[in-house]
């Protein structure tokens, strides 16, 4: 007879499956994440019969004209790609305490509003707690089911039974189902869960969010394969201890991504932040040195943010480098550009030396920015501060910089320049390759540079 239950071992980082415990997942490398659960493979699984399954011609598919359901909350309509579409599961992770619940329940209040209705699924906070939440958010009107319940299983079939056009699940990682024999927030569960869920999406036309918490990674913890399964992969980011979050757009089958949403978090609830740029740029020091405005594009969006560098003696014996809300190995890079700076025109070397000097470069306002086209707000911000050389306030800088120096054109030049303009800086320093494209731009100087040098120049003027 086949053994109906055996012992395997899942990797809580990668959700890898392996049927001997080792110390390091073979799969991913992560060290002691392996953990034993029991499955149940009594059940037979049907195949539906071969002969059944044709094909179908993709010209023979017709289009569904779908049409999204709007939150009424444009900064998340926007991370969605244009609102909910029915049928479609929306994972919304982030850290415990960022807000996923007060976002999630706003959402609710809106949605309600608009004659959509809604079930909230909490497990992990009682009525009367949702209540003292939903009282500092604001009125609801009577469209809102509330539901304190772990058990996919009841929660399955009240859903069948009350027919809500969104489900929300808050969260996946306290939900269990009872076929599968582990805790909840084991991989297993948290697996297994999400794909009940997900029949419950596919077949009813339920669009359901899903609360994930996350790792110290910044993961959602359990397995990665719940990113795989789901339609859209949202994170909810920012410092618990200052008041601005950003819902970032990771994966999103229904949009585009990398766009992002921008919410202050208030006594009330979350607010909109419809014009980030001033946000990020408020309380810029005027005059200092160190400090350059550069234009990062977030998804379709520009988004002015300022650079701040500080150049120190050191006092050790290998000299300092920190770099807060950018890349780290970018920074040295740039670092080493700027020591290696060429004046092509009098054919000789004018780098700075840095080699004994601490650098600190930091992106204020707690975003992060991974795009190339900061490069020379850094390495600008860098050299002002090295020299001592206060940039012009009104003056902004994007452009990627190559290993030998030279500045090479970003993508979206006249979006970014136009945002500058609107708010009402004088100057834009950028790729002499993107000039083209911002020619018809008017009411702001534009100087183009084609390498570090011209930049360092155009600064320094
Ligand atoms: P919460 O939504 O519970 O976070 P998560 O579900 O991601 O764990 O976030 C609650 C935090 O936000 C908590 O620290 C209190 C704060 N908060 C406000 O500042 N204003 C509000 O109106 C609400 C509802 C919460
Ligand atoms: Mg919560």
């Amino acid at each position: 007879m086949a053994k109906k239950s055996v012992s395997v071992f899942y990797c809580q980082e990668c959700g890898n499956e392996t049927s001997k415990w080792a110390g390091k997942c073979p799969a991913c490398g992560a060290w002691n994440s392996l953990v034993e659960e029991v499955v149940d493979k009594s059940t037979v699984k049907t195949r539906a019969k071969v002969a059944d399954v044709k094909p179908t011609k993709l010209i023979n598919v017709e289009a569904s004209n779908e049409h999204r359901v709007s939150t009424s909350i444009e900064e998340f309509d926007r991370v969605l790609g244009g609102g909910i579409v029915p049928g479609s599961m929306i994972l919304v992770g982030g850290d415990p305490g960022i807000g996923k619940s007060t976002l999630l329940l706003q959402t609710c209040q809106k949605l309600c509003q608009s004659n959509v209705e809604v079930m909230y699924v909490s497990g992990e906070e009682s009525l009367q707690q949702i209540k003292i939440r939903a009282d500092r958010i604001g009125q609801f009107n009577d469209k809102l089911d509330l539901l304190c319940e772990t058990n996919l299983d009841t929660i399955k079939a009240v859903v069948e039974r009350e027919k809500p056009n969104i489900l929300i699940i808050d969260s996946i990682q306290t939900m269990y189902n009872e076929a599968v024999g582990s805790a909840p927030g084991s991989v297993s569960q948290v697996r297994e869960s999400t794909s009940v869920l997900m029949e419950i999406a596919k077949v009813q036309g339920i669009a359901v969010f899903i609360v994930g918490h996350v790792t110290k990674e910044g993961t959602v913890a359990g397995p990665r394969v719940l990113e795989h399964m789901v339609d859209t992969v949202l994170y909810f980011e920012g410092d618990r201890h200052a008041s601005y979050r950003i819902l970032r757009g990771v994966k999103n089958r229904f949009g585009s991504t990398n766009e992002i949403g921008v919410f202050e978090m208030r006594d009330a609830g979350l607010a909109e932040v419809k014009n980030p740029s001033a946000v990020m740029l408020d309380g810029r020091p005027e005059n200092a040195t160190g400090s350059i405005v550069t234009c990062s594009m977030e998804g379709t969006r520009p988004i002015l943010v300022e650079i701040q560098s500080l150049v120190s003696k050191t006092a050790f014996e290998i000299p300092r480098r920190m770099a807060t809300g950018c890349d780290y190995n970018r920074v040295n890079l740039l670092v080493a550009v700027l020591e290696r700076m060429r004046d092509a025109k009098a054919n000789r070397s004018c780098g700075i030396f840095l080699g004994r000097s601490d650098i600190y470069v930091n992106i204020a306002g707690g975003i992060r920015i991974n795009e190339p086209a900061i490069d020379l707000a850094t390495a600008l911000a860098i050299y002002s501060s090295e020299k001592d050389i206060p940039v012009d306030a009104g003056t902004i800088v994007f452009g990627e910089i190559g290993l030998s120096g030279e500045v090479r054109s970003v993508s979206m030049a006249e979006q970014r320049v136009n945002e500058a303009k609107k708010l009402g800086f004088k100057k834009a320093i950028i790729p002499s390759s993107n000039l083209s494209s911002v020619s018809n731009i008017k009411g702001i100087n534009i100087v183009g540079v084609a390498n570090i040098k011209e930049a360092v120049d155009a600064i320094s003027r």
